[in-house]
C-alpha cells in the first residue's frame, strides 16, 4: 500500500488552520508528524486524501471534526509536580501565606485556581494534593481549582483522574499511598475521590477570555512555547484579565512571555503578582 504524502501547499494550509485556530506554530521541522497525526484523523473519517480532509474540516459540515482535529494536533506531555518549585512554592509559601492573612484579616476563607492548559490534569491534581497536604490549615475553606484545556479527549482523561507509573515518577511513595488508590490489575493510580471533588474541568481556549470569577492563583506552563509573539500577546491579556488583585501568575519555564507581564510585579524568575488585593 503507497502512504500519501503531505504537500507543502497542504501542510502550509494546516498550519495555517491550526494557527487559527488555537495560535500555535507549527514548525517545518514537524511536517511528518502533522502528516501521521492527520493520516489518523484520514482513517477515523474515512476521507481519502488530505485535501479533501482540509475542505470537509472547513466547511460547515465538518464543524464537528475540529475538536477532533485540535485533539490530534496537540501535544499533551504532562507529569504530576512537573516542574517542582513551582508546587514547593505553593504548598510552602503560597498557601500558608494566604491561611496567615485570612485569619488576621477575617477575609472569607475562600480560594481559587485556574490551571491554564492542563492537558491530562496532571498540573490541577498536584495542586489538590498541595491544598490537601495543607488541610490542617484551610479547615472549612471554600476551594475551587479549575483546569481547562482545548483537547476534549485530553480533558475526557483528566476527568477519568487514572494514571500510570510514569506520570506519577515525581510524586513521593507515602503520598502516592495518601492520595491514590492503586489498581493493581491495571498498574494505573486513581486519584482519591475528595481530591477530585477539589477540580473541574473545562473545554477553553487560551484565546479566548475565561468567563469564570478572578483567580487567586494561575499556572500557565508548557503551553506558549508552540505560540508566536501576536498569539502569546492574547493568552498574556487574557490571564492577566482573569487573576484577581493581588493574585499569582506561575510561568513555565519556555513559556516566552516574561517581557510581556509588565503590569505584574515580579517575585521570581516564574512568579508574579498583581498589584492589590
Ligand atoms: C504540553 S501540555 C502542558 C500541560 C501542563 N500545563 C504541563 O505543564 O505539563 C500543553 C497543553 O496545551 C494545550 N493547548 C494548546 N493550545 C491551546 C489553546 N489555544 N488553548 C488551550 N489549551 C491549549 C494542549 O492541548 C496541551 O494539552
Amino acid at each position: 500500500m503507497t502512504t500519501i504524502e503531505l504537500t507543502d501547499d497542504e501542510f502550509a494550509k494546516f498550519c495555517e488552520l491550526i494557527y487559527r485556530a488555537a495560535g500555535i506554530r507549527i514548525a517545518d521541522s514537524k511536517r511528518i508528524m502533522v502528516g501521521n497525526r492527520l493520516r489518523r484523523r484520514l482513517r477515523a473519517t474515512g476521507i481519502a486524501n488530505f485535501t479533501d480532509y482540509y475542505k470537509f474540516l472547513t466547511s460547515a459540515a465538518g464543524a464537528g471534526e475540529m475538536p477532533q482535529f485540535l485533539d490530534a494536533m496537540t501535544t499533551n506531555e504532562t507529569y504530576f509536580f512537573r516542574d517542582p518549585q513551582h508546587y514547593q512554592w505553593l504548598g510552602g509559601e503560597f498557601l500558608p501565606d494566604l491561611a496567615r492573612s485570612a485569619a488576621m484579616r477575617r477575609s472569607p476563607r475562600r480560594l481559587r485556581i485556574w490551571s491554564a492548559a492542563c492537558s491530562t490534569g496532571e498540573d490541577p491534581s498536584s495542586m489538590a494534593i498541595e491544598v490537601a497536604a495543607k488541610r490542617p490549615i484551610l479547615a472549612g475553606w471554600d476551594i475551587r481549582i479549575l483546569g481547562t484545556d482545548i483537547s476534549g479527549a485530553a480533558l475526557a482523561e483528566a476527568r477519568a483522574g487514572r494514571y500510570d507509573a510514569r506520570a506519577l515518577r515525581l510524586v513521593e511513595p507515602a503520598r502516592r499511598l495518601a492520595f491514590f488508590d492503586e489498581d493493581a490489575i491495571s498498574e494505573r493510580w486513581a486519584i482519591k475521590a475528595d481530591l477530585r471533588g477539589l477540580v473541574s474541568w473545562k473545554l477553553h481556549n487560551l484565546l479566548m477570555p475565561l468567563r469564570e470569577e478572578p483567580f487567586d492563583c494561575i499556572f500557565i506552563k508548557n503551553v506558549l512555547i508552540y505560540f508566536d509573539k501576536d498569539s502569546k500577546h492574547v493568552v498574556v491579556r487574557n490571564l492577566l484579565a482573569a487573576l484577581a488583585p493581588g493574585g499569582y501568575l506561575v510561568v513555565g519555564p519556555t513559556e516566552g512571555v516574561y517581557n510581556m507581564l509588565e503590569p505584574l510585579e515580579k517575585r521570581k524568575t516564574w512568579l508574579f503578582r498583581k498589584a492589590g488585593g
